[in-house]
């Protein structure tokens, strides 16, 4: 059933700072579309089923533009080192077990349970190397009702061997051979190109890549400018490219022809951020992720006044939690330091600006999502933010700020909507 009306105290971004509040409202879903948020029903659609959720929040639902599936089994666990040892010494190490169907199968229903159950409607995941495993895991998201991207990741140079593709060759024609199964498979679940970042890949295979994402019309998802050592290796690695970005765009992936979205994004030059903007790249923020490997603070409303577009990654296992809530509440410290600590000219951002880079801002990697405006698809979360008594009367807003900061999405998670489907 895609047509119906959800009554409550519905809350939802329109732009970068406006956060519109509606009490006692009725968000109308055609077709799995949005039609608006009405203060009463109109006689179009007096015959459609309501969902009576008065007192609730009702919020769009969250896109999460960066996280890693195998790496779930492994959150909140090693987190005492900088980005290369720590892909050395864990992120490998577990992503190496993939190999094994079994483990798989029993680590990403771990994985895509946590995610159903989270305020994620929307999610760029990277899987591993390994091609049927990857179909496993789109399988089983498939069936979450989520809407995903879902990447086999290529790796062809140093990786440690039990993780390292045969050859560039056979990384890309296994990749196109992935694609040609899963491109028309499935409603909601896709894939997508996934050079892990420009270390793990060599140049023939970058070139490969590019030219199989612009063939079959397939969005690019990678890692750019997150650490600093990292940084230095690309130089090396890339003497010919004037920064890590240009690397990626030298081969076509970096947005030209292709929607892509790159992680981290914290050091980038200041000539990588005019390409980003030029070449309408995403930037997926993991603030939890940048603060646990010591990688930096991504200046993100630099970014958004120049209007980039950004959106939110849980970045797991970097980051510790698939929670949206807890990145949106990540964000806004981290950037807070960034203002009193590094540039005073650099305002923190606000939360109605992180909500926004939570629903519209990264939803729009998906198309029209993230809104309860007209046109938009129909994502949406209920939130019984009673869990969390109070003795005082707060308005919608208020409850909403409350709800993100304390966590309202461990327990008061009441009913989610994707594409006009409830899944809870
Ligand atoms: N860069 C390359 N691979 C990874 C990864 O798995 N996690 C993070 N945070 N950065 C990366
Ligand atoms: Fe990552």
């Amino acid at each position: 059933m895609n047509s119906f009306i959800l009554k409550g105290d519905i809350c939802y971004s329109t732009n970068k700072t406006t956060l519109k509040t509606h009490k006692d409202a009725y968000a109308v879903c055609v077709d799995g579309v949005c039609e608006g948020v009405f203060d009463s029903i109109a006689k179009e659609y007096e015959h459609l089923p309501l969902y009576d959720y008065s007192n609730k929040l009702i919020i769009p639902g969250l896109s999460d533009l960066h996280t890693h599936a195998p790496q779930y089994s492994f959150r909140g666990l090693n987190m005492d080192s900088e980005l290369l040892s720590w892909l050395n010494n864990n992120a490998f190490y577990e992503e190496a077990k993939y190999s094994d169907m079994q483990y798989a199968d029993k680590a990403y229903s771990i994985f895509c349970d946590g995610l159903k159950n989270s305020v994620t409607t929307r999610v760029c995941i990277f899987s591993t190397i390994h091609t049927d495993v990857t179909k496993l895991l789109m399988q089983k998201l498939e069936e979450s009702g989520l809407v995903s991207y879902v990447g086999k990741v290529n790796m062809d140079r140093n990786s440690p061997k039990n993780l390292c593709e045969e050859s560039g060759e056979k990384s890309a024609s296994d990749t196109e051979k992935w694609i040609a199964d899963t491109k028309n498979k499935f409603k909601n679940t896709y894939p997508i190109i996934t050079p892990r970042f420009i270390p793990s890949c060599s140049d023939g295979l970058l070139k490969n890549l590019g030219e199989i994402a612009h063939k079959y019309d397939i969005p690019v998802q990678s890692h750019l400018s997150e650490n600093k050592d990292e940084i230095r290796w690309v130089k090396e690695l890339c003497p010919e490219s004037s920064s890590y970005g240009d690397a990626y765009d030298y081969f076509g992936l970096f947005g030209k022809g292709t929607k892509t979205v790159m992680a981290h994004c914290v050091h980038c030059s200041d000539e990588e951020v005019e390409l980003i903007k030029k070449n309408k790249v995403f930037v997926a923020h993991c603030p939890a992720s940048n603060t646990n490997l010591s990688s930096g603070i991504a200046p993100i409303k630099k970014y958004t006044e120049k209007n980039l577009r950004v959106g939110l990654g849980t970045d797991m296992g970097g980051g510790e939690k698939d929670s949206l809530f807890c990145a949106i509440v990540e964000a806004i410290k981290v950037s807070k330091l960034y203002y009193r600590l590094i540039d005073e000219t650099v305002k923190p951002l606000t939360f109605n600006e992180v909500f926004y880079l939570a629903t519209k801002g990264g939803g729009e990697f998906f198309g029209a999502v993230g809104s309860f405006e007209k046109g938009f698809e129909f994502d949406a979360v209920v939130i019984d933010d009673s869990v969390l008594p109070h003795p005082q009367s707060l308005t919608i807003k208020k409850r909403l700020e409350r709800s993100v900061y304390l966590s309202a999405d461990t327990t008061g998670i009441k009913a989610k909507f994707v594409r006009g489907n409830k899944i809870i």
